[in-house]
């Protein structure tokens, strides 16, 4: 909440720092960075089969093409030949096998595109053809796996089975999903007269992309910098994935001694980069007649791809998520990575949550079915709840559960009741339209799913004219990091945000930091820069009381805020003057901050312990109106409340609940990955991969989305996260679709079968299968 007596920007809307930059195209993305000179641009030889043995790759006609300058293999590789983030399971050129369509086999190096694009065309690459694996069910049942499995199970399912009044039995499949990020991959490259490499890279990690790109050099890390100014988007695209580019672009630097630039066009990022996992699942539940849960037990494979890069982590949230909001005695959560040879998926947006979630919601909302009971009802019956309703499955009590509260307002504001009466009366008139109703409520836990990677640096610099630098390990990539740190440092330094300038993140400045993932950029990056002011004012205090003369217990109550520094029974001072008097006095105007998230640790093994600071929680309602006869859906009204503390920047906050709502909306929609039998990827343009877009949502009166006000404080300032939890808030659509196909048939007890997404074809399909034509 706001101080009342600080006028500083916390906890006030602001507009994002790069917002005018952003309309006005001033903005500049690493591919907009004019060329330096010299420059060599490139193209990437990938392998046109998913799975094979390279018996010869032959350069030779590549390299006459005019242009085009060198022509780089796995040979060439001084280093490492690895691009994985840590299992070494990925090479960054192929040498022997290629696992799928896509794989980087060469890179060729030219002073023009058009060079490089026919010089690539003219690598040869002989390949034997293997067996390849595509489809998931294919995979399981050739035992395609990657290593490990995790498992979380407590309580007696043997009991929960004897005593059920019903048990349900199925699977549940849930998509892939594309980035979309505006701005595709891009690194570019260049050594300088010490051998160092400099690079400028489109990534959530730059010090994943230093640390690679040092190993596959052979170099020390200290002899790479990376610099990441902004991204055009990421959405977990770029966690692990931009390294090989960052990677790339530093062996042809190193090689030609030339600056290079990596860029993928839409289609090369589309078909070559991995992707959200697709799920399939399988369950069986345990019921009571009036609702209750007592038993569920899931297996869950996630489709991998060909490499493991973070699918481990990926299935581990979706097991920590496979709950919900629920409270389940008895239960057997198991989980197991899926190898095809597909791209390497990779994070996205949810990291495994909203396939987790998917799961659990599938089986309430067939069991309330089964029961006629109202999908809402079933849920409210299941809630979490006081001891011993509290504990989750890895042995953890829930605290500040904060989505009963949260329902019940959503249900008064959106008229849910009313609602519901006021579409069956609809439905039961009109023949061709059908309307549908849908809630879904969201627990989503916070910190990186591996505890190492909770922890964050910062490096404050103040100037003796007032001016501020700072630094901090996280990415910005439009969420509004950045702004934010600003907001936290002008609040905590007492200076104005016009003066503080935010720098490029380079690991130069700020080192070992984690990706800008997990929606915890805020929460970590934010406490080590205030960890740094803290220091930093600590020091302004004792200057201060030096100079006016201060009581010891007065030091305590100075306040710096807004260029004022405010001392008990002294007149406001300048706040430049404090710097000033601080110089003057030897007193070190800069600091190092440090933040660790405390207090959170995992047992893979015994499948306990706390994984996640806190929760964040929304609630959603939304309506939809389907055409029977063509399919077509639209959104005709959401009502969302989703909590994120005490926001640092609320208009910013408000922004993220509502792209990620619109990202979860594509992925259940209309966002359709296919798969050719090769393992070719048929739709990677936009011409026919289709993401939602401004019509997509309704209008503001039909589209609120608004914050909880009455915040508990959980991190920096009483914020909490809010990058990836409202994707979840989507997945309402998953009932009120089948409401809407429900009202089709004639059975009210008939399972719809969707297969997701829920395209125009997929929901035609539901509908006949409803009616029994089909
Ligand atoms: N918002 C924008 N505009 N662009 C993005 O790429 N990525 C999302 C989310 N919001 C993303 C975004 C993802 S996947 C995460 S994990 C968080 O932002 C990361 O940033 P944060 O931790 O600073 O919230
Ligand atoms: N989210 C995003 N990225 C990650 C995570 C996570 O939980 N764990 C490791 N990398
Ligand atoms: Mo977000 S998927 O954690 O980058």
């Amino acid at each position: 909440m706001k101080d009342p007596n600080r006028t500083s920007p916390l906890h006030e809307n602001a507009v994002h720092e790069s917002a005018w930059k952003h309309v006005t195209g001033r903005a500049q993305f690493v591919n907009d960075m004019p060329l330096p000179p010299h420059c060599l641009v490139s193209k990437i030889v990938v392998s046109p089969v998913a799975h094979g043995i390279i018996k010869q790759i032959d350069t030779s006609e590549a390299l006459k093409v005019p242009g085009v300058v060198a022509v780089i293999t796995a040979k060439d590789i001084p280093g490492v030949n690895d691009a994985s983030s840590w299992a070494h399971d990925e090479e960054l050129l192929a040498s022997k096998e290629v696992n799928c369509i896509g794989q980087n086999i060469a890179l060729v190096l030219g002073e023009t595109y058009e060079a490089c694009e026919e010089g690539a065309a003219k690598v040869k690459v002989d390949i034997d053809p293997l067996e390849a694996i595509i489809d998931i069910r294919d995979a399981i049942a050739k035992n395609s796996m990657l290593p490990g499995c995790h498992i979380i199970a407590r309580g007696d399912l043997d009991e929960a089975w004897k005593n059920a009044d019903f048990i349900l039995e199925g699977e549940v499949e849930s998509p892939g999903q594309e980035h979309w990020y505006l701005e595709t991959h891009c690194a570019q490259a260049e050594v300088n007269e010490d051998n160092d490499v400099i690079i400028y890279a489109s990534s959530q990690c730059p010090t994943g992309v230093q640390g690679k790109a040092a190993e596959i050099l052979g170099i020390d890390a200290s002899h790479v910098v990376c610099i990441m100014p902004r991204m055009g988007g990421g959405f977990g695209g770029k966690e692990t994935q931009g390294a090989q580019y960052g990677g790339l672009a530093a062996l042809g630097a190193w090689i030609t001694r030339r600056p290079v630039r990596v860029w993928l066009n839409r289609d090369d990022d589309m078909a070559w980069s991995g992707k959200r996992h697709p799920f399939l699942s399988k369950y069986k539940a345990a019921f009571k007649n009036d609702g209750t849960i007592l038993g569920l037990h899931v297996v869950s494979w996630a489709n991998s791809g060909w490499a493991e890069d973070l699918s481990m982590c990926i299935l581990d949230r979706c097991l920590y998520h496979l709950d919900g909001c629920y409270y389940i005695p008895a239960l057997h959560f198991e989980g197991y990575t899926a190898k095809t040879n597909l791209p390497s998926n990779t994070a996205f947006r949810g990291f495994g949550g909203p396939q987790g979630f998917m799961v659990t919601e599938t089986v309430l909302n067939r069991a309330a079915r089964r029961l006629g009971m109202d999908p809402l009802d079933i849920r409210i019956k299941n809630y979490y709840g006081d001891a011993p309703r509290n504990m989750m499955q890895y042995e953890t009590p829930l605290k500040n559960f904060r989505v009963p509260m949260m329902t019940d307002r959503v249900i008064k504001s959106a008229r849910y009741w009313e609602r519901k009466a006021e579409i069956d009366a609809f439905n039961a008139k009109s023949r061709y339209i059908k309307r549908g109703i849908g809630f879904m409520p969201v627990k989503f836990g916070i910190s990186f799913t591996n505890t190492m990677l909770n922890q964050a640096g910062a490096l404050v610099l103040v100037y003796t004219d007032g001016s501020v630098a700072i630094n901090h390990g996280g990415s910005e990539m439009g969420q509004g990091l950045h702004t934010k740190m600003v907001t936290i440092a002008s609040h905590n330094l007492g200076i104005k945000p016009e003066h503080i300038r935010l720098m490029n993140t380079r690991t130069d400045k700020v080192p070992n930091t984690s990706a800008t993932a997990a929606s915890s950029g805020t929460d970590l990056n934010g406490a080590a820069i205030k960890n740094a002011c803290d220091q930093i004012t600590a020091r302004l205090r004792k200057v201060v009381a030096k100079h006016l003369d201060l009581a010891e217990s007065d030091i305590d109550k100075i306040v710096f805020d807004n260029g004022l520094c405010l001392a008990p029974g002294k007149d406001p001072v300048d706040i430049v003057k404090v710097i000033n008097w601080a110089y003057a006095d030897r007193v070190q105007l800069s600091a190092a901050g440090y933040y660790a998230t405390p207090d959170i640790y995992y047992d893979v093994d015994k499948g306990r312990g706390k994984p996640f600071a806190y929760y964040s929680y929304g609630v959603c309602v939304l309506e939809i109106e389907l055409n029977t006869l063509t399919g077509e859906y639209q959104l005709r009204d959401v009502e969302a409340i989703h909590d994120v503390g005490d926001a640092i920047i609320p208009s910013i906050d408000r922004g993220q609940v509502e792209g990620a709502f619109a990202q979860g909306y594509g992925w259940l929609s209309c966002e359709e990955l296919v798969w050719g039998a090769d393992g070719s990827l048929k739709t990677h343009s936009p011409a026919t991969y289709k993401i939602p877009t401004y019509g997509t949502i309704p209008e503001p009166e039909h589209f609120r989305l608004s914050l909880l006000e009455d915040a508990t404080a959980e991190a920096v300032h009483g914020s909490k996260a809010v990058g990836e939890p409202p994707f979840v808030l989507a997945l309402a659509l998953v009932q009120a679709l089948e409401h809407a196909i429900i009202a089709c048939g004639e059975d009210p007890k008939k399972d719809p079968q969707i297969h997701w997404p829920a395209t125009p074809e997929s929901v035609l399909r539901a509908i006949y299968k409803q009616r029994g034509d089909l």
